[in-house]
Formats: C-alpha cells, structure tokens, sequence
C-alpha cells in the first residue's frame, strides 16, 4: 500500500530579527551571518505564542485547506524539543484548541503523542504513521504528523545567530499527492552523545556547535551507507559501476539549523560517496590539492577537531571542492531550492527538514521543472544523537498543491523587531497580553497558572 505526504502547511510566527541588526548589536560582521550561515531573517515567537499554538495554527490551516474534519483525522503527533511540561503531551493542547474551532469532543478519537529526539523525532514520527497507514490501520483516516520548535539559545552565545521558530504540519494517507515514501528503505543510525541537550527546568540548550557540526555529518553518512545497503538489497534502485546512491536522489533535503549546514553536509556526503570513483581523480586535479586526512584517522570527534593543522586544512579543501563544478551541479540542482526558506526564517529544529522540502518544491516548480517521479532524499540528523536517511517519489498529482504554494503570502505579513523589543521578548518580560503583535484568526497563549495547585497549566484562545 502507498503511503506519504499529501499535503504540507506551515505557521511562522509574525516578528523576526534581521541578520544585519544582530550583527550591529552583537559586534559582528553582518556578512558571517548572511554568507558564512545563510542566514538574513530570524522568526521569533510573540509573547502570547508557544510551540503548541505554533503547531495548532498550522494544524487548523491544513485541515480548512483540505475541507477536513477532526473525524477524518486518526492520528495527530507532535514532535518538538521545545516542549514545556514533562508529563504531558503538546497534541493534548493542540487538540484542545482545535477543539474550540470543531466543537468539544470533536478529536476524541484522535490518538497520538508528542515525540523526542532533538531535530530527528519528526522522521521517526513520520516513519511510524506511515507504517500506520501502511498496516491498514487507518481505515481510510489520514494522520498529522507536526514539527514545531522554538530555537532559542543563550543570549550572546554563538548558538544565537542560528535561531528561529515555527511549525510544519504534514497530511499522510494512502493516496498521498505530494510524495509516496520509498518502502523498507528507511535507515537509522544512533549513539549516545552530548553535542546538544537541554537538561530539565532549562529554557536554552547546552551546545558544542562544532562538534554538533561534524557529528551530524558523520551520523547522517553512517545512515546513508545503511540506506544504500537496503534500496541494493531491496531491488529499488540498481547500482552500475560506477555510479553512487547520490546520482539516484533528484532531490536531496538535509536538516537545516541554518541554511549553509545543509551545503556542507551535502559536500561532505558527496565527496565521501566520489573518493571511490573514477570521477574523483578528475576532482583532485582540479581541486590541485591532495585531500587531508587527520593524524589519527580513526580517532574520536574531539582528536579530529583538535588537530588544527588538519581542520584547517579540511576546511581549504572543502571551500575549493564546494567551487568545482561538479559539486556546484550537484548543489544548484539537488539542494539550492530547499535553503530559501531557512534563509528567511532561521533555525526551526523539528521542522528544519520539512520546511527546507516544502521550500524545494515551491522553488523547483516555479523553475518550471516537472517533479513528477522524482526521488526525494531526505538526511534528517537530531543531536544526542540519531540520523536517519529515507526518500520519496513526488506523485502525479503533486501540480494540484505545489502551483499554490507560496512561501511568502504563506508567512504573512512581518514585523522586523528593534533589538529592545528581541531582547525584551528573549528575557521573557513581555506577559501574553503584552504581545508585539494582534494577530486575528489564530490561536494564541493567553495565561499560564502560577497558582500551586494548578501551577503551569496554560489557557489558549481562537482571535476571531
Ligand atoms: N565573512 C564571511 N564568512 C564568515 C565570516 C565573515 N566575516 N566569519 C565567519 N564566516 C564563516 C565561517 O568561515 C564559517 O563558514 P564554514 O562553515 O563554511 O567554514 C561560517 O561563517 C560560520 O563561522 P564559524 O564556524 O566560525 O561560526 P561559529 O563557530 O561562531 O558558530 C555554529 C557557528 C557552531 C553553527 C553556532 O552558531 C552554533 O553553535 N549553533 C548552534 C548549534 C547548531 O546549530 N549545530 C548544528 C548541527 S546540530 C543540530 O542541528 C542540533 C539539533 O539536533 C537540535
């Protein structure tokens, strides 16, 4: 049986900070942020916004898109790392103020949870409602799958300039418009690490960004080189000498905490996948640089980092390999369209992947190429830490969502933030119904109970 995405929404909150405001303010070369991250536009959440108002607002746009009542819903899950109670869940909130739209009771049949692993839960969360559908558990209901995050660190740590937030809901079933999942390809890999946590009671992450960096790197590899095994043994795709499993993906999408993440990750697969083949001489001799390799290759991730002569030498290589014109093809035509939207909203953890996919089929589209029968690949990383590597085929009927996309009336109106009013909003001194903006026909946070014996429990309201 089929099963995949049929259609896509998304919420991002109405205030952002501009990259080059961030850059006065805290000192640096606005050109580190624009060029060096990718990064010019950060969305941040108003006073009277949570992530479960994030993922309800986007939750309410699909199902209003789509004509759909809460009985055509089975399933809703929510996965983010923002989440604000240990106990429960956020799909709980989110039914609750879907609820004020459709009626009391009206999701009562709805199951579901909210999921955690850092930026990856969202693909596991996918995986699993697709197996859902793919078991014929369903019965002809569709699931939700929603990714919404807040991505908000220290105040001056370096981890600052890769924020932003909002929230991508996805529409599963098994007629799927938009995209049919590869079947038993999905491949995992895992391991116990500390790049990024956020221990209890702690708004902001820990972070060791470097070694965040190259950890993703080397995890989404490891579940790419599981991904190859399974598409060879399962017959889905065959492999001529030759050739590697890259050459097989249309489309690449790669989790984004800012947009030039996605441009190195995808340098460092590709030139992992090419050291094997023919074509890499080629590379080498334009490159004109042998490839460096660390004194102690099979060291840990702190030894590699450590060796400074090689990182920096890494590094020459990697910027003159991202100039060939092999990988710059590779580039323009696999991952470009997916970086716009990460460039013009930031970091959205969870939902960095699937914003990055919505962005690639609005701009491949407006290209004017036909996406039907691509394969999408997908390298979805969450710290702590977990990769997982899967892919899709864009269906005949992707035209009858893709040609109405359109990111920016999608985001709405904006409001560019002074750095008084980004700095009261991240010290949390605004109270909700202090919020920046007034926004009508969504819903938002409007009290959080301080009282002992009801402490936290928070009240949201539909803006008519
Ligand atoms: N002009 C142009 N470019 C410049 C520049 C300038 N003046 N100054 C620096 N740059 C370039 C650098 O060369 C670098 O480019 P390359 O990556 O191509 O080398 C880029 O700008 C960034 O510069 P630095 O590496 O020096 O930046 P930094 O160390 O100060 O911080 C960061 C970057 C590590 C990503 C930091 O912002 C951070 O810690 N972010 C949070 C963690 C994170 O996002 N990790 C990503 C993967 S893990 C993940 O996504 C977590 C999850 O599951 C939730």
């Amino acid at each position: 049986m089929a099963a995949g995405i049929d259609d896509i929404a998304i919420y991002i909150p109405r205030l952002y900070v501009d990259a080059a405001d961030f850059a006065e303010n805290r000192g640096l070369d606005p050109v580190k942020l624009q060029k060096g991250l990718g990064v010019s536009q950060m969305a941040i959440v108003d006073a009277n916004q949570d992530p479960a108002c994030l993922a309800a607002n986007a939750c309410l746009r699909i199902m209003q898109k789509n004509n759909l009542s809460p009985d055509d819903i089975g399933r809703l899950y929510i996965s983010t790392e923002s989440a604000f109670d240990e106990s429960k869940a956020m799909n709980s909130y989110v039914i609750g103020m879907l609820e004020q739209v459709y009626g009391q009771g009206s999701f009562e049949h709805c199951g579901g949870v909210e999921t955690k692993f850092a930026c990856v839960s969202g693909s596991y969360a996918l995986y699993d409602n697709t197996n859902w559908i793919r078991a014929g558990e369903a019965e002809g209901k569709h699931a939700l799958v929603v990714v919404s995050d807040i991505a908000k660190y220290d105040m001056g740590s370096s981890g600052e300039m890769t924020q932003g937030a909002g929230a991508v809901v996805m529409l599963l079933n098994d007629k799927p418009r938009l995209l049919a999942f590869d079947p038993k390809v999905t491949a995992t890999s895992i391991k116990d690490e500390y790049d990024f946590y956020r221990p209890f009671g702690k708004e902001t992450p820990i972070v060791h960004g470097q070694y965040s960096n190259l950890l993703y790197m080397i995890q989404v590899r490891k579940a790419l080189e599981s991904y190859k095994k399974k598409v060879v043994s399962s017959g889905l795709i065959k492999m001529e000498q030759g050739e590697t499993i890259l050459d097989h993906m249309d489309y690449i999408n790669m989790h984004l905490p800012y947009s030039n993440m996605g441009k190195k990750a995808l340098a460092y697969l590709v030139r992992h996948e090419w050291r094997q083949l023919p074509r890499w001489k080629k590379i080498l001799d334009e490159i004109g640089m042998k490839e460096p390799i660390p004194k102690d290759p099979r060291g840990t991730i702190e030894s590699v980092l450590g060796d400074e002569e090689f990182m920096a030498k890494d590094h020459e290589f990697t910027k003159l390999f991202t100039k060939t014109q092999e990988y710059q093809e590779v580039y323009e035509s696999k991952l470009s369209s997916s970086l716009i939207a990460s460039t013009m909203i930031g970091n959205l953890y969870t939902a960095s992947l699937y914003l990055g996919f919505r962005s690639s089929l609005e701009f491949e589209y407006q290209k004017g190429v036909d996406l039907e029968g691509k394969r999408i690949g997908f390298g979805s990383y969450g710290s702590g830490s977990s990769a997982m590597v899967f892919s899709g085929v864009v269906q005949p009927s992707y035209k009858e969502i893709v040609r109405d996309m359109n990111l920016e009336s999608e985001i709405g109106s904006r409001k560019r933030l002074t750095w008084g009013e980004y700095e009261e909003l991240h010290e949390n001194k605004l109270s909700p119904e202090e919020s920046i903006v007034h926004s009508n026909k969504e819903f938002i946070l409007v009290h959080i109970d301080t009282k002992k014996e009801s402490r936290g429990e928070r009240r949201y309201v539909y803006n008519e």
